[in-house]
């Protein structure tokens, strides 16, 4: 049997991380670190500077997955970005992220936009590239430069994201990695979070900005995760009391523990990144990924959940075997 398996993680974040008492000086926001933490979990989070691009992010944590994994960039055969924040509307981020890391063979690469649960579209779709022989050496990013898209007046919204990449070297192996995904998607609730805006003659047309229905999501993302994680475990045979790790995506803290309830784990057993990185959309679960590899809690063997849930409606989920 051909499996994919992660053979490397890596993250970046750029910056100093910026408190939320530093964010709502620098904004003039009508809000107070008790209602964030209170409400989110957020404590602080990261922000590129300006000129700083989502490949720029990725670069690092790619160079750092592949030095974990002992690859080289050249021995990657497919790379694939899932970003919400492209460098360009064209070429891909991936495209410029392979000449960044100076990728010469050809592979192809290519974008993936689902937004917060993009990394988990991309991770799926690696691995049946993998799976089906064609491709070795995958390398499988989720890089954000959310800052750009938030509308600074909004506190309802700009408290709650920040920028960061996070990157997972994935190989064909004998031994199992991913043992299921699953994924979904239902565009009739698109109205809920959205940056409904367009590009046209170099100027944005509508609304750029982040918009989004706190509540609605919040009861949307409780209910997607909890049947998005049940499918994928019992696609791979297995039930709960397997799971060793979850690594959630990092949105809200009380959605995390909503999940980790559900699942029946102790949240001793999540890996949180929220209280420091806010929600980095598709970067999100790759960064809390690589922190719980490389602080040594998630060790090889253990399985792992991982579940991500956005803007489309979009969700989806992996278990996996490290
Ligand atoms: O990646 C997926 C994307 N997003 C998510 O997963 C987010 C899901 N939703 C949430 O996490 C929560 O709904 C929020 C954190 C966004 C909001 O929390 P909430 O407990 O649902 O609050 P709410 O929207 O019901 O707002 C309660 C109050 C409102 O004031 P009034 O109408 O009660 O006077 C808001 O205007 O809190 C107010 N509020 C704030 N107050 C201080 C909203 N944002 C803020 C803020 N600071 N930053």
């Amino acid at each position: 049997m051909n499996y994919a398996r992660i053979t490397g993680t890596g993250s970046y974040l750029p910056g100093a991380p910026v408190s939320n008492d530093a964010l709502i000086a620098a904004y003039g926001l009508d809000s107070s670190d008790t209602w964030i933490v209170e409400r989110t979990g957020i404590k602080a989070r990261h922000l590129a500077a300006a000129g700083t691009t989502s490949s720029g992010l990725a670069l690092p944590a790619c160079q750092r997955a592949l030095a974990a994994a002992g690859r080289r960039p050249d021995e990657v055969d497919l790379l694939i970005v899932a970003t919400t924040t492209p460098d360009y509307i064209f070429p891909s981020t991936a495209a410029l992220l392979q000449a960044k890391l100076g990728i010469k063979n050809g592979c192809p690469a290519f974008d993936v936009q689902a937004v917060c649960s993009g990394f988990m579209y991309a991770l799926s779709i690696a691995e049946k590239f993998i799976r089906s022989g064609t491709h070795k050496c995958a390398l499988v990013v989720g890089a954000e430069v959310f800052s750009r898209i938030l509308d600074w007046r909004d506190r309802s919204t700009c408290v709650l994201f920040g920028d960061g990449a996070g990157a997972v070297v994935l190989e064909a192996s004998a031994e199992p990695g991913i043992l299921a995904t699953a994924l979904h998607a239902d565009g009739s609730y698109s109205n809920i979070l959205s940056a409904p805006g367009q590009m046209s003659g170099g100027q944005p047309i509508g609304d750029p900005f982040v918009r989004m229905d706190g509540q609605a999501v919040f009861k949307m993302a409780v209910k997607v995760l909890a049947e998005v994680a049940a499918e994928a475990i019992a696609a791979a045979g297995l039930s709960n009391e397997n799971i060793d790790w979850l690594v959630p995506h990092q949105a809200n803290i009380r959605i995390i523990q909503s999940t980790a309830k559900k699942l029946g784990l102790p949240m001793s057993r999540c890996i949180l990144t929220v209280a420091d990185h806010g929600n980095t959309s598709a970067a999100s679960i790759p960064l809390a990924f690589d922190e719980g590899v490389r602080s040594g809690r998630i060790q090889a063997g253990q399985t792992v959940l991982f579940e991500g849930v956005g803007g489309g409606f979009t969700c989806g989920a992996a278990l996996l075997k490290f």
